[in-house]
């Protein structure tokens, strides 16, 4: 879909200031293409020639109640008419660590402004911690911008070699190859091959860092009992687990995926919908980790780290979150799913959808299902641009790139979600003619 006039005279102004005309790779979609957004509201967001859109990218997560909720901004005004950043801490922060602890069952909590920020902290705690250098890191997973991460999250077909010992695939240039000498890759859903790993290097293996669903890699939940090996892996070897649940806390669960599953990490990281679209993360886990941070032992900060406007968002988004949002959220990813999935059946398209209700993800292929990174990439990627494609120009707009999930936040209505089917059932009909 080429963008619009008054958009595309929007992008090219952006293109004279900003490499590619975006602040984030991700965001540049081609050159007549990429969209400027003039704003959001709800469920809905409007470029420069105001085309609607129903938003199933909600900023990759972060919009769980929805653009530019009120109570939220609300409390963001409050929070600000007291100063934002002292470099001391102030009762917005302690308000939003009380409530994370009551809603995760975290113990202790240190602000971040980023989710990247929240995994490096996150492994160099782990790393202190067990005086370890190296990670475990799953493939097709995404733990954000920093080197010891930036490893095969979607690399290109054929450059990540044999599964039982992949093959470190930067994404990018300027990541220095020695973080690769301290990383294990692995493919996800695989206890066999984590447990053979662990067992022949656990003495220099600080922490497993994995999203327990791999958000970043259409939403492939765990294996039944898989997330329990981890675990008990981890306890038997003195590794710390690190959940990542940048895209599922706040969102899959009031607890994340901790709560979903069951299973306890012992550090988590925090982002997306924490803010309810303001940047702040957490850093979350059990005191006999984090109560080790600490001047001179680990450290860990940052001047923005707990700011006033970015913690008061996240009290009012997770009393909205506690008071019930995600029934709403589930509601309508239940509605999706189930139409979607008509919709495929109807058109005699072979797919169907996984992940929770809060973040589902369409796969289309002739697989009953699909558990690693490598399943993935054997889809129909092609077929899934082109439905994707058809769906924008009918103003519904998940994410083109086949590895993110939709995004549904407590303003997707159920008038929307009919909408979405019935656009999703066409642009199926219109690909396959
Ligand atoms: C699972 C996961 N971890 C970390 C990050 C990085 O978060 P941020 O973009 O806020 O740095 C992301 C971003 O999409 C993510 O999906």
């Amino acid at each position: 879909m080429t963008s619009g006039p008054k958009t595309r005279q929007m992008f090219r102004r952006a293109q004279a200031c900003m490499p590619s005309g975006v602040t984030s790779n991700y965001r540049y979609w081609g050159e007549d293409t990429s969209l400027v957004i003039k704003k959001g509201q709800g469920a809905y967001i409007w470029d420069y020639d105001d085309n609607r859109y129903l938003d199933y990218r909600l900023g990759f997560g972060p919009n769980i109640l929805g653009h530019a909720n009120p109570v939220v901004l609300d409390k963001v005004r409050e929070a600000l008419s007291m100063g934002n950043v002292f470099a001391l801490t102030h009762h917005y922060e302690i308000e939003a660590a009380e409530r994370i602890k009551q809603m995760t069952g975290v113990d202790l909590v240190r602000f971040a402004n980023s989710g990247a920020e929240a995994t490096m902290h996150a492994i160099r705690i782990a790393r202190a911690y067990t005086g370890r250098n190296k990670i475990i890191k799953f493939e097709g997973q995404y733990h954000g911008f920093h080197d010891a991460v930036m490893w095969n999250t979607f690399p290109p077909e054929g450059s990540y070699g044999y599964r039982r010992s992949p093959v470190a695939v930067a994404q990018g240039s300027g990541v220095p190859r020695v973080f690769a000498d301290l990383l294990h890759l692995l493919p996800f859903n695989d206890p066999e091959l984590l447990e053979k790993k662990i067992k022949e290097d656990w003495g220099d293996i600080a922490c497993i860092i994995m999203e327990p669903i791999m958000g970043n890699c259409p939403s492939i939940m765990p294996r039944e009992g898989y997330l329990e090996t981890v675990r008990k892996l981890c306890d038997e070897y003195g590794i710390v687990l690190i959940f990542d649940e940048v895209k599922t806390g706040f969102r899959i669960a009031k607890g994340g995926a901790q709560e979903y599953f069951g299973v306890k990490a012992d550090l988590v990281a925090y982002a997306k919908a924490l803010g309810g679209g303001f940047p702040i993360a957490a850093i979350g886990g059990i005191k006999a980790i984090m109560g080790e941070i600490g001047y001179l032992k680990i450290p860990q900060g940052g001047t923005y780290a707990g700011n006033a406007a970015a913690t008061a968002a996240a009290c009012a988004t997770l009393d909205e979150i506690a008071a019930g949002a995600l029934d709403k959220v589930n509601a309508h990813g239940t509605q999706l799913r189930e139409g979607f999935e008509e919709a495929l059946k109807r058109r005699g398209v072979p797919g169907f959808v996984q992940g929770p209700p809060s973040m589902p993800a369409v796969i289309l292929t002739d697989k009953e299902a699909v558990y690693d990174f490598r399943e993935v990439m054997e889809t129909n990627h092609e077929l899934y641009a082109r439905v994707i494609g058809r769906l924008l120009e009918k103003g519904v707009m998940p994410e083109m790139h086949p590895r993110e999930p939709l995004f549904i936040s407590s303003a997707h209505s159920d008038e929307d979600a009919a909408w979405a089917v019935s656009a999703f059932d066409e642009a199926l009909g219109e690909v396959m003619e």
